[in-house]
């Protein structure tokens, strides 16, 4: 028994932050973002919009494409860094909000590895037919999480939010299949992208933690060095599990985090850079929200077609990486 993919919504929030209003505030300058990065704007939340409100609409909008009910849901998996609070999950306060039944909701923090972390647990609920039907979403806040100090992290990173609905189905040539996933972390770098503060290791109490503990930090040189080559290495070794062929690949639907690094994980899969899907340029880089986001940018311009074989990979904090391939199932995202 395996799952497909049935139904795929997004939401960004309104506030668009253009590199010149970034340039306003830090020293930087659309040059140095557009050609460091390849990013040129991204939407960033509203003074008091938290992360499930932007994961509530984006999952309205993935049950409308799937064409279902609230009540046909089973599961709910949210991958997020940025939760509406330490504890509890923000899983729960989505379904409830969507109005969903009183299902398993639960989140998943693997930061930009998140959704795709996401979408192996619910594939797995469903081949162990604990649920039928799982909604899938990554959503991310992370203008509420960046150190105002800080503009390396300030250019990179925006908001939004993008779900799937996975459904279970029998055989394993229908369109939008999961045919396979790949997950691997490495904790003994942890240091290398966190928040210092707020967890058990370092509490959120004044006098244990600076202001600065409590905002997101990353060695972005560090990060950047081996972000091809877990990406990569993930990809290849879920290729070969699953026997595609390289060529065969029609698109890589890579994590969002720097235009080079997608570039330059096409030249490691020597694949042509035309395959890799890139809309990093309006959005930023969203973490767990990346690659639903890309899908669905992808989708709307045309570029998927039904049967298209898809690679997706991703990289982040932890250190996480993950990939799945997928066939692009006729669906219309909302
Ligand atoms: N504007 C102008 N200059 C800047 C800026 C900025 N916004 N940010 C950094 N610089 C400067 C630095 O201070 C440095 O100056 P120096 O040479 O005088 O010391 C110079 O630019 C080069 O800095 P680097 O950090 O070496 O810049 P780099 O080219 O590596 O780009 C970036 C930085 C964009 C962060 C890049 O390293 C990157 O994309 N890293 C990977 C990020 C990633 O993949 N993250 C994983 C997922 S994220 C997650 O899991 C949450």
């Amino acid at each position: 028994m395996a799952s497909a993919v049935i139904g795929l919504g997004t939401y960004l929030p309104l506030r668009r932050v253009t590199n010149e209003e970034l340039a306003d505030r830090f020293d930087t300058s659309d040059e140095w973002i557009s050609t460091r990065t390849g990013i040129h704007t991204r939407r960033w939340a509203d003074t008091g919009q938290a992360t499930s409100d932007l994961a509530v609409t984006a999952g309205e909008r993935a049950l409308k494409s799937a064409g279902l009910t609230p009540d046909d849901i089973d599961a709910v998996v949210l991958a997020t860094t940025t939760p509406d609070h330490p504890c509890p999950a923000t899983a729960p306060a989505v379904a409830s909000r969507l109005g969903l039944r009183t299902i398993a909701a639960y989140d998943i923090s693997a930061v930009c590895s998140g959704f795709l972390y996401a979408l192996a647990a619910g594939h797995g609920q469903i081949a162990a037919k604990n649920a039928q039907r799982v909604l899938v979403i990554g959503a991310e806040t992370y203008s509420t999480i960046l150190n105002p100090a800080d503009r390396t992290t300030n250019v990179i990173f925006g908001d939004g939010a993008g779900a799937i609905v996975l459904a279970e189905h029998t055989r394993k040539d229908q369109e939008g299949s999961i045919l396979g996933v790949d997950l691997g972390s490495d904790g003994s770098q942890q240091d290398l992208i966190r928040i210092p503060a707020g967890g058990s290791r370092q509490r959120a109490t004044p006098g244990d933690a600076t202001e600065e503990d409590h905002y997101f930090a990353m060695q972005g040189k560090a990060v950047f060095r081996q972000a091809v080559t877990r990406m990569g290495d993930s990809a290849n070794s879920l290729l070969q599990r699953i026997g595609w062929d390289k060529d065969s690949v029609n698109h890589i639907v890579g994590h969002q985090a720097n235009v080079r690094i997608l570039k330059a994980l096409a030249d490691y899969l020597e694949l042509p850079h035309e395959r890799a899907v890139i809309n990093i340029d309006r959005v930023g880089n969203t973490s767990a929200a990346s690659i639903p986001l890309a899908l669905a940018d992808a989708a709307h311009a045309g570029r998927l077609k039904p049967g298209d074989r898809i690679l997706m990979t991703a990289f982040g904090g932890g250190l996480t990486w993950a990939s799945a391939a997928i066939t692009w199932p006729s669906i219309t995202p909302v």
